[in-house]
C-alpha cells in the first residue's frame, strides 16, 4: 500500500515524530513524507493512507497568528530554532486544498507534557477535519510530548515508530477486510 505521511511543525519536533512514523510504516509500506508546504501538489487519490499531524497551538489546530507568535518567540530565544520547512502554510489552509476522499486517515500532534484537558490536543481537531473530508479514520487520534524547553520527552521517537508500524498493520488489516 501507499501512505503519505504530511506534517506542520513550527521547531522541528512534530516534523522528527512525522519522520519516526514513517519508518514504522516503512516496515509494511511504500511511505512519502511531506511538510504541508511540500505535499501542495501531491494527488490524494494515489495514497491509500493519509497520516497527518501538527503542533499543539492554544489546545488546537495552530492558526495564522500563533503560527505568527512561534516565529517571534524563535526570534527572541536563542535556544528555539524554526524547522527549514516551517514557513508557509498551516494545517488549517492546507485542509482547503484537500478534496473529498473515501479513503483511510489517521491523526497525530504534539504537545505538552500534562493532562490533556489542560493542554488541548490539535491531533483530535485534525481528525475532526479529516472526518469532515471524507475520509475513514484508522485510529484514534495519538499525542506524543514535549518538555516545557520544547524538547520530545525520552521515548517518544521510539513510541512514534511503534505507533507507526501499528498503523501499517492496521493499514493492511482494514484493506484486506474491505
Ligand atoms: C504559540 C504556541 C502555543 C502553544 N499552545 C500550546 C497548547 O495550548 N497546549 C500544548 O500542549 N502545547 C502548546 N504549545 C507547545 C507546542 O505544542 C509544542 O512546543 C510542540 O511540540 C511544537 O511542535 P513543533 O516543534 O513541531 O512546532 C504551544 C506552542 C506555541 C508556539
Amino acid at each position: 500500500m501507499r501512505v503519505l505521511v504530511v506534517y506542520e511543525s513550527m521547531y522541528g519536533n512534530t516534523h522528527a515524530i512525522a519522520d519516526h512514523i514513517s519508518e514504522g510504516l516503512r516496515s509494511r509500506h511504500e511511505v512519502l513524507t511531506a511538510s504541508v508546504r511540500d505535499s501542495l501538489e501531491t494527488i490524494f487519490d494515489e495514497f491509500d493512507l493519509l497520516v497527518v499531524g501538527g503542533p499543539t497551538h492554544v489546545h488546537g489546530v495552530s492558526t495564522w497568528a500563533t503560527r505568527k507568535a512561534a516565529r517571534e518567540a524563535a526570534e527572541a530565544d536563542e535556544g528555539l530554532d524554526l524547522d527549514p520547512e516551517s514557513g508557509g502554510l498551516g494545517l488549517r489552509d492546507w485542509f482547503k486544498t484537500v478534496d473529498g476522499h473515501r479513503s483511510l486517515a489517521v491523526a497525530f500532534d504534539t504537545r505538552l507534557d500534562a493532562s490533556a484537558a489542560m493542554t488541548g490536543r490539535a491531533a483530535k481537531g485534525i481528525a475532526r477535519r479529516l472526518r469532515r473530508h471524507g475520509y475513514r479514520l484508522l485510529g484514534e487520534p495519538e499525542s506524543f510530548l514535549v518538555d516545557k524547553q520544547n524538547h520530545l520527552l525520552a521515548g517518544e521517537a521510539d513510541r512514534a515508530e511503534r505507533w507507526g508500524e501499528m498503523m501499517a498493520t492496521a493499514l493492511t488489516e482494514a484493506m484486506s477486510t474491505h
